[in-house]
């Protein structure tokens, strides 16, 4: 695609005020300035407009390590969010595939494409979100067997669908769970009469939060990570 009819398309630019950008050098691809607007695009590039990556048309799918103390909402009036953490044009499009409580930190998914999220979200997918949980009481080798059995949460019917649980020390285990239900792993934990103090989102499904992130930080997901949903 043309680089002007990209900045159209993923901005709110006209042609024309996509063109003066242009020729002011307030566009880059790959880093380096670009002024021609009839600059082909190719995919994976990355493509800034006054240093802020505007470079996906479709579908967007990306990792952010969500820090303590920001919201898994679009909007919020008291805490920053997860998409104010985003510096990115259209956030507005963005939605989150599967959401973490203030507390909690680690992976959030977040894309344009419902379908995909559905996938991750629906616990008829059995698509596993692995937590690293930090415990106020020491931890029972007998709760692996309790939680693969399943566990009733209080004022939902039934039990809880089978969770791994890996106990790692007397106080942290990791828990992988399929389904989503309000604040599931520590309901989970309460349950059994314990309380978690730490909770930390490793995985979902095969996409695994990336290292170099520090908290706050996102990245695009790869072609791989996104079909691995
Ligand atoms: N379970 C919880 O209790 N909280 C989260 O943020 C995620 C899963």
């Amino acid at each position: 695609m043309r680089l002007d009819k990209f900045i159209c398309e993923s901005t709110e630019l006209t042609r024309s005020f996509a063109k003066k950008a242009l020729h002011r050098g307030d566009v880059t691809c790959d880093g380096e300035v670009v002024k021609s607007s009839s600059f082909k695009v190719k995919a994976g590039q990355i493509i800034c407009l006054d240093g802020k990556v505007i470079s996906v048309v479709g579908p967007r799918f990306l990792m952010l390590n969500k820090p303590a103390d920001t919201i898994c909402a679009t909007f919020d009036i008291v805490h920053p969010t997860v998409i104010d953490l985003l510096d990115i044009e259209k956030a507005d499009t963005l939605h989150i595939a599967g959401r973490l409580d203030i507390d909690t930190t680690g992976l959030v998914l977040i894309t344009t494409d419902g379908q995909w999220s559905h996938k991750i979200t629906s616990p008829k997918k059995d698509c596993g979100k692995c937590y690293l949980v930090t415990l106020t009481d020491e931890l029972d080798a007998s709760l692996v067997e309790t939680f693969a059995q399943g566990v009733e949460l209080r004022n939902e019917d039934g039990l809880t669908k089978p969770a791994v649980l890996e106990i790692i020390d007397s106080h942290h285990a990791r828990l992988t769970i399929t389904e989503g239900k309000y604040h599931q792993v520590k309901r989970m934990f309460a349950a059994v009469g314990n309380k978690v103090v730490g909770l930390h989102r490793e995985s979902v499904g095969k996409i695994v939060l990336d290292d170099d992130l520090a908290p706050g930080e996102w990245r695009f997901l790869t072609d791989e990570e996104i079909a691995s949903v």
